[in-house]
């Protein structure tokens, strides 16, 4: 009799293990996926997916852009995009003057369908959404690139971007509302602006 119950609690314990030990491997797996995202970050694309753009707003986070950051940045593009006036297209199309240009206006470069049928021209909120994650925003891209899960670093980036060749001019803050619009949060500026992420629509 004892052996037996001890069998089944020998069983009973094995089988606690075994899914000890499942539930450790998926979690290896899903922090395996998770590094190129930030914690932080992946709240920002829920937004974005549930229609929003990011927590702060591009044109926001323009406003104190850094060009030379964004200059740093675009070497995480080189290995596939020139961005030089008249430069080769590589595994990526060359990027002069791509702000405010149509989805895949390179003449001679084989765009996907995914992002050549996508209407509009490349606008702040766009480019920001693209280069967070380019397979939400255009599904069945070519363009094999993770996203860039920092904001600012998205806004550093397009900012950059936009002075070669564009130089579009900068979008408006909606700076006045963002704090006010949620004022429970308290801290001004950096998580409160969900709310007036709803204003700036496309
Ligand atoms: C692994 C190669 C690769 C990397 C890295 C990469 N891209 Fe691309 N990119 C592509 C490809 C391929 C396309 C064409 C996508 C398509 O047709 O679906 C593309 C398209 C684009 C477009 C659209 C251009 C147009 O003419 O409409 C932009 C903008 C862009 N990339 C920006 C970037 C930026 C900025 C980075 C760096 C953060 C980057 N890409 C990193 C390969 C890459």
């Amino acid at each position: 009799m004892d052996d037996r119950s001890n069998t089944i609690a020998g069983w009973v314990l094995a089988g606690g293990i075994v899914a000890l030990g499942l539930s450790i491997v998926t979690g290896m797996y899903f922090k395996a996926e998770a590094p190129e995202k930030e914690g932080f970050a992946v709240v920002v694309e829920d937004a974005a997916a549930a229609g929003g753009a990011a927590a702060v707003p591009i044109a926001t986070l323009l406003a104190t852009a850094d060009i030379a950051k964004g200059e740093a940045v675009f070497k995480k593009c080189a290995a596939c995009h020139t961005i030089a006036q008249g430069g080769a297209n590589g595994i990526g199309p060359n990027l002069w003057a791509s702000m405010g240009k149509a989805h895949g206006h390179v003449a001679g470069f084989a765009y996907s369908d995914a992002l050549k049928s996508i209407p509009g021209n490349w606008d702040w909120e766009g480019m920001d959404k693209w280069l967070a994650n380019p397979k939400k925003y255009a599904p069945g891209t070519k363009m094999t690139f993770a996203g860039l899960g920092n904001p600012e670093e998205r806004a550093n980036l397009i900012f950059y971007l936009n002075a070669q060749g564009s130089n579009l001019p900068l979008p408006t803050p909606p700076a006045a509302e963002a704090p006010a619009a949620d004022a429970a949060t308290g801290e001004a500026g950096a998580a409160p602006a969900t709310d007036a992420v709803a204003a700036p629509a496309k």
